[in-house]
């Protein structure tokens, strides 16, 4: 299999000190260009303006910023709070936070042994991405299999889920690459996620260089593909998941599971368990990013399409309740139906489990 894996973060030491290299996201398809940030300043920046971003690229780049504080000589414990509230909605960034926090005071919370511990943890956040990734694959094509017998799918998705979002091959759009690499994927439709083309930009720029067959579309044009029968299941990532099941996902996600219910269309959402948040109940309790409303008023910078002075709202994300969620794919398997219950026994299974059926999902 071709890796498409693209080094969207990696630790690097060169003579100067240590230093995390990240893909600039923001540059891309035009640019493949890497950013090095040698401090955590530099990187809540890089993590504010989405030069990294993308739920469990948040969590691992989380670490990894706790560890450059340390082997730097920071103060670890301001660097985790600017690093957890550099954005609010994703909760894998705090979580990675946490961990490698916990490993740095577990090893005596100062010192070279102390940082040490920061970075492997950093590390083992990292490697369990990969598993997680190739997990979520398996299991969403498995329900795929099931949703919809006979294969050749054509699968509808929104915002970017796919490498760049992980030490993997990404949440939803690993999914929908392992259909395509067993030759069930018909057809990619790609949302171009307005305002930040997300979908058009990064999406699209992955399906190609995975040789899929894929369509890019403005958003508004996903109603015409489920009414004209064009769409067999949507898929797509979290940025959290509540309690009840409710999932915080890119802007545009609610509207999409509404249509998918009014045509009888399988909605699906894949998200590691490091995705769902037991703590907060339920979708209200989800706080949404709110953007600048330049990204908005200008369709890139400089470039305006509404008139000076045009006031602009731009929440990053919405929330899906989970009524219109037919499933949710986690490392660990299937919730479905999506309930509290169903969503708890799944976060509280091993990371390395199989169910008897071995295809991990609930009530089967
Ligand atoms: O604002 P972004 O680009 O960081 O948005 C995150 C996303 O890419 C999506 O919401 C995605 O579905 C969740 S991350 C796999």
């Amino acid at each position: 299999m071709v890796d498409l894996r693209l080094p969207s973060l990696r630790w690097a030491e060169p003579p100067e000190g240590p230093v995390l290299v990240l893909l600039d996201q923001t540059r891309l398809p035009a640019e493949e260009v890497e950013l090095s940030v040698t401090d955590v300043p530099g990187l809540v920046e890089a993590i504010r303006s989405l030069v990294v971003r993308g739920a469990p690229l948040l969590g691992v780049t989380g670490a990894y910023g706790v560890a450059l504080a340390a082997a730097r000589g920071y103060d670890v414990a301001e660097a985790a709070r600017s690093l957890a509230e550099a954005r609010p909605t994703a909760v894998n960034l705090a979580y990675g936070v946490r961990r490698a926090v916990a490993a740095y005071d577990a090893a005596g919370g100062s010192g070279e042994r102390a940082a040490a511990a920061a970075l492997a943890e950093a590390r083992a956040l990292h490697r369990e991405d990969v598993e997680d990734s190739e997990r979520m694959a398996a299991f969403g094509r498995e329900l795929l299999g099931e949703l919809l017998p006979g294969g050749r799918y054509r699968l509808l998705t929104h915002c970017n889920t796919g490498a760049l979002v992980s030490m993997g091959d990404g949440t939803a759009f690993a999914v929908a690459r392992a259909a395509h690499l067993a030759g069930e994927l018909r057809r990619l439709w790609v949302d171009e996620t307005r305002p930040l083309l997300q979908g058009a930009r990064l999406t699209a720029w992955e399906a190609a260089r995975a040789g899929m067959p894929y369509s890019v579309q403005v958003d508004g044009a996903a109603g015409s593909l489920f009414a004209a029968g064009e769409v067999d299941a949507v898929l797509v990532g979290a940025d959290r998941i509540a309690a009840d099941g409710s999932v915080a996902n890119k802007v545009g996600t609610y509207g999409l599971s509404v249509l998918a219910r009014h045509h009888g269309v399988p909605f699906v959402v894949v998200a590691p368990v490091s995705t769902v948040d037991l703590a907060t109940a339920d979708g209200a309790g989800i706080r949404i990013e709110q953007r600048s409303g330049h990204e908005v008023t200008e369709l890139a910078p400089g470039v305006s399409v509404a008139p000076v002075g045009a006031q602009a709202y731009n929440p990053a994300f919405d929330v899906t309740p989970p009524e219109l969620v037919t499933a949710i794919v986690t490392d660990r398997g299937v919730v479905s139906p999506v309930d509290h219950g169903a969503l708890a026994e799944v976060c509280s299974r091993s990371r390395s489990y199989q169910s008897p059926s071995g295809n991990g999902m609930m009530g089967s």
